[in-house]
């Protein structure tokens, strides 16, 4: 009697993307309008909300005719590249990883975004590359596009959505409105707010390797493609690599940058896909797509044909193995047991696999 041995490792809780709270509003606020705009924002939007709070407290930025506020800002803009140049605000403790949708609410000074939310940007701003970043802005009365810019000097690689919104002082009381037409403008949905992270797996039937994909146009172009089966080859000493079928798609919205062990990329000039297993410099044309969450340490063993398929597809059993190859004629349920004619759910043929329907 044949006895097959499978050895399964089940992973019952990650087959299904999480689905998370996916919008972070953080906010400044002197006098108290941003703060409310920021309630109405947070009736209207399922978010979590940060506020920014200067270390110094009690200081009083408009006395003497604004004169501290004045020099908060003429030391940025003296230096604004040099961290000490930033006043010091209170620490804050935020993943921006977990976050798709970040909404800054901020009030307006002398023209520019007020230095206490500047500091926040400059610490924080590398880490919202690729977001969708929305901006408000509440003044007195003068226009807003100096906010603008230093919101994009500091994300530089933010996604923004077209347009901010300018909120006056004298206008707070309608912020409830103001914020809704705003969101309707912006296309700002429920979808935006609550869709599943993009999980792939990458397989050579031994060795697997999970990614969480980010939320880029390239990401998401090489998600509705697969599943796909491929050939993975070798390439320098830190690198396997494929050849999607057809090219990736890639906007002006995608990330460039280091790639640590465990990145995703698409090389764009080549149009293949790069997982990394040593790490590489950021290179012109190379998009980060994601990141390894499980596995990182079996890419290096890719071989093969590989299948890239998405973490929905599959049965959640991460590796099967056989002490002899099956009869590939016949198929087992998961206690070794034959599977009956017409089983359903997975079963085990020839060492692979397979969802029965
Ligand atoms: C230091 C400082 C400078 C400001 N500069 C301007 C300005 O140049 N133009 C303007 O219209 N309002 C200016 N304002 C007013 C604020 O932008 C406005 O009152 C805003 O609504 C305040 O938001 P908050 O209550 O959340 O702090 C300034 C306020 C402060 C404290």
């Amino acid at each position: 009697m044949k006895r097959i041995i499978f050895l399964l490792t089940l992973l019952l809780t990650a087959s299904l993307a999480t689905v998370r709270a996916k919008t972070l509003v953080v906010y400044y606020s002197y006098t108290g309008n941003c703060k409310a705009i920021t309630n109405a924002l947070s009736d209207l939007v399922a978010a979590d909300v940060l506020e920014i709070q200067p270390a110094e407290k009690g200081l009083r930025y408009e006395a003497n005719g604004y004169a501290l506020g004045t020099k908060l800002l003429n030391a940025i803009n003296a230096n604004p590249d040099d961290a000490a140049s930033y006043p010091a605000i209170d620490p804050v403790s935020v993943s921006l990883n977990d976050y798709r949708n970040i909404i800054v609410v901020t009030p307006l000074w002398w023209s520019q975004m007020a230095a206490p939310m500047q500091t926040f940007l400059f610490n924080y701003g590398a880490q919202m590359a690729g977001k969708n970043v929305g901006l408000i802005v509440s003044s007195a009365s003068s226009g807003i596009s100096g906010v603008e810019a230093d919101c994009k000097r500091l994300v530089p690689d933010g996604n923004y959505y077209s347009k901010s919104l300018w909120i006056r002082s004298s206008q707070v009381g309608s912020a409830a409105t103001l914020v809704s037409g705003w969101l309707q403008q912006i296309g700002f949905t429920d979808s935006d707010n609550t869709s599943d992270t993009m999980k792939i797996r990458v397989s050579d039937g031994t060795n697997t390797v999970i990614y969480e994909l980010n939320e880029t146009s390239a990401a998401k172009s090489l998600y509705q493609m697969l599943p796909l089966q491929v050939t993975v080859e070798n390439y320098g000493n830190n690198e396997k690599i494929f050849y999607p079928p057809t090219a990736v798609s890639y906007g002006s919205d995608c990330i460039e940058g280091d790639c640590p062990a465990g990145t995703l990329a698409l090389f764009s000039p080549w149009g293949n896909v790069v997982m990394y297993y040593g790490a590489a410099s950021r290179y012109s044309g190379l998009y980060i797509l994601g990141k390894a969450t499980q596995g990182a340490a079996n890419i290096s063993r890719l071989s093969g044909t590989i299948r890239v398929e998405t973490e929905e597809d599959t049965t959640a059993i991460h590796s099967t193995k056989a002490d002899k190859p099956g009869d590939a004629s016949r198929g087992y349920v998961l206690n070794g047991m034959t599977a009956a004619e017409g089983c359903r759910g997975i079963i085990v043929r020839g060492g692979k696999k397979i969802l029965a329907k």
